[in-house]
């Protein structure tokens, strides 16, 4: 009887234990698909990306206004950071969510563009792949609901 309970015993630590890690694999295989962002340079290719738009948006006519009170190296690291989380990197954007950031600033469809253009440019520069750049226009693109104020 008790062989019959140590036998139990361990097939049921085998199973959870392979549930477990069944489990832990399958999680992190689903959240974790970091591919863009090691396409795009991983931290440090994403740092320069970011310092590269800040410097095109407020050096271009149409978009500078924008920015004229804002703290640019801060607007830089948040922007950063939320394109390595939403690329699958290891960071986590904590700055203002996109409706609240952008609320006070009106926001037509025209600027929204051209502040993609904008962004293309910087990838250009950054020889960032073409299927890699409209990736990240893809995940991007969906806040134009919560940054266009101006219907
Ligand atoms: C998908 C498009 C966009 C993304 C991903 C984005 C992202 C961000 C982020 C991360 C911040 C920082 C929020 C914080 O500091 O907590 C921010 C702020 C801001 N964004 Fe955008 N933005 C987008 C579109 C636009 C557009 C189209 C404009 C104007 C043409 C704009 C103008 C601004 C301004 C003026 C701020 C505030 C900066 C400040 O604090 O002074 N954004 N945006």
């Amino acid at each position: 009887m008790k062989k019959l309970t140590l036998t139990f015993l361990t097939c049921v630590f085998a199973f959870s234990f392979a549930g477990i890690a069944n489990a832990q694999t399958t999680m992190s295989s689903a959240a974790k698909d970091n591919s863009l962002y090691i396409a795009l340079g991983e931290q440090s290719g994403i740092t320069q990306l970011s310092d590269d738009f800040v410097t095109r948006l407020v050096a271009d006519k149409r978009l500078a206004p924008f920015f004229e009170k804002t703290n640019l190296p801060n607007f830089k690291l948040q922007l950063a950071d939320q394109f390595c989380t939403v690329s699958g990197g290891p960071c986590v954007y904590k700055g203002a969510d996109m409706k609240s950031a952008h609320a006070n600033f009106d926001i037509a469809k025209a600027d929204f563009n051209a502040l993609v253009e904008v962004l293309q440019q910087s990838m250009d520069a950054k020889a960032i792949p073409f299927k890699d750049q409209n990736k990240l226009l893809a995940l991007l693109a969906p806040m134009h609901r919560e940054v266009i104020t101006v219907k």
